[in-house]
């Protein structure tokens, strides 16, 4: 037996409402909006997990978006995530907004964009790389090959990781 599914809301109004009921608004921190559903456990240990560090957090998981058929949200109260973090943040939620708050308003919105080049943060899949093989000689190197989906090519032998294999190196 599933759980019980009460109506869905559909236009954006109706998605903000949704939203608004499930978090209140905060008075200072950051708020990562258009996660991918899914993915904000992944975000949280991207930044550190701030709630083992005497944060408070807020989750919203798979609700309406207007934007995206299904989204997450995390809030990290007092604290504002930096631009390194929001770099970082591209590589597994490439279409998150961060949204720095102070005095409950809004005064800064930062997209994630993804780096041109990674060093030392993916690992190459082909097992025969030279980056693989030579670990400390040759450093991990990648280059942005794709934005939507995410993509990145190894500078070494040319091999692309997906959006997916990202991921999951990263979360
Ligand atoms: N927010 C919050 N606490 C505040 C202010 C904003 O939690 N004190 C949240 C809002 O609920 C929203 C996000 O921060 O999820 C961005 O706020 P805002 O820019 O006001 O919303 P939108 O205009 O809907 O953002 P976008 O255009 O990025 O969709
Ligand atoms: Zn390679």
């Amino acid at each position: 037996m599933g759980a019980t599914t009460l109506a869905r809301g559909g236009s954006r109004s109706q998605n903000d409402d949704q939203t608004t009921m499930l978090v209140r608004k905060i008075p200072d921190g950051s708020v990562i909006d258009h996660i991918a559903a899914g993915k904000a456990l992944s975000v949280l240990r991207l930044l550190g997990n701030p709630q083992e560090n005497g944060f408070t957090i807020a989750l919203v998981m798979n609700v309406s978006s207007s934007k995206m058929k299904r989204k997450d949200i995390v809030k990290v109260e007092g604290m504002e995530v930096s631009q390194e973090q929001v770099q970082r943040l591209a590589l597994i939620a490439p279409r998150a907004s961060v949204n720095i708050v102070r005095s409950y308003r809004v005064v800064a919105k930062r997209n994630a964009v993804p780096p041109r080049t990674l060093r030392g943060i993916l690992s190459c899949t082909a097992p025969t790389c030279v980056s693989v093989r030579e670990k400390d000689s040759a450093p991990s190197i990648f280059f942005l090959s794709g934005r939507s989906p995410l993509r990145y090519r190894c500078k070494y032998c040319g091999r692309e990781l997906t959006e997916k294999e990202i991921s999951s190196q990263l979360g």
